[in-house]
């Protein structure tokens, strides 16, 4: 595996693969590597080659308040762990880099970022759109994989993408999760004793929305409280937001129709964590994919 550090160089790299019409698949990551990150590995290797892994904690998509500085960095762990998958190039440019004195630009998809996420953390997603936008333009993917653990994350870069044009495929792979259900999280290291154990519920109250549906529920507003009513037996957890919503727009649904979402926000002690569940119509029900 080559580690790059130099955008000039990493656009070489990339520019060679086209003139020979290799597909390179891009894997964008913030590092602190888990399973979650190595499925979307595993995945590009699947369709691709060579495999760019991206590792950049990009400081513009943390607000003011938030945990740039203690996000983990683990980056010998990650190198080794991409070598051992057998990952053809790690792409982990400096912030000087990516942001040198003087940069002013940024990408924002209109709408789908005020919402949900975009509402709590202000900004967030001005920062993951710039930034992705830069990985495609650096590396030039003819595909690049995301997780469905950032859902909303995944839909706006769907966006962004078919707005201005870019040549590369957005993939969107399952969600990996624990045996108790937490969907794995570069922050779930902060999760310590009690914490780690209650924050399984997120997961149990949309296992809760599922069960709800499977006996015939359609009202959102009803699914959301049986998925409140899950959550608050757990007093270390504060919901931030629970909302169900067309997977397209992002706007809430008053019942279930097409394609939606179930995405929710809580703290988990000091820790923020997000997870969501998939609703797809499935003959005269609904599947849902949690
Ligand atoms: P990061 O949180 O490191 O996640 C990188 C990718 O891994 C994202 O597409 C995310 O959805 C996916 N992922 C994380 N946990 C997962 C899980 N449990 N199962 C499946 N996929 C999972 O998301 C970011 O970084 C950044 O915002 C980034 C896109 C790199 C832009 O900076």
């Amino acid at each position: 595996m080559e580690t790059i550090h130099a955008i000039e160089w990493m656009k070489q790299i990339a520019r060679e693969n086209r003139v020979h019409e290799r597909i390179l698949g891009l894997v964008p990551t913030m590092g602190a590597l888990h399973e979650g990150h190595f499925s979307l590995i595993l995945a590009a290797q699947r369709e691709c080659a060579p495999v760019v892994v991206s590792l950049f904690v990009n400081p513009k998509q943390f607000g003011p308040g938030e945990d740039l500085n203690k996000y983990p960095r683990t980056l010998d762990a990650d190198r080794a762990a991409l070598e051992a998958l057998g990952v053809d190039y790690l792409f982990t440019p400096s912030p000087q880099e990516m942001y040198p004195p003087g940069f002013r630009s940024a990408v924002v998809v209109e709408g789908l970022s005020d919402r949900l996420e975009g509402r709590s953390r202000p900004g967030h997603f001005r920062g993951v759109t710039t930034v992705v936008l830069k990985l495609f333009e650096i590396v030039q993917p003819r595909f690049a994989y995301f997780g469905r653990k950032d859902a909303q994350q995944a839909r706006l870069i769907r966006q962004m993408t078919a707005d201005l044009n870019l040549d590369g495929s957005v993939v969107v792979c399952p969600i990996v999760r624990e045996a108790d259900g937490l969907a794995l999280s570069s922050r779930n290291v902060f999760l310590k004793g009690e914490d780690r154990r209650a924050a399984a519920v997120l997961s149990g109250s949309l296992a809760a929305v599922r069960d709800e549906i499977a006996k015939g529920e359609r009202d959102t507003g009803r699914l959301l409280a049986a998925l409140r009513r899950v959550l608050a037996t757990e007093p270390r957890v504060a919901l931030d937001y629970a909302e169900i919503v067309d997977n397209e727009t992002l706007e809430p649904i008053a019942s279930l129709r097409g394609a939606c979402y179930v995405l929710l926000a809580a703290k988990v002690g000091e820790t923020r964590l997000i997870d969501n569940a998939l609703i797809e119509p499935d003959g005269d029900s609904f599947r849902v994919t949690i």
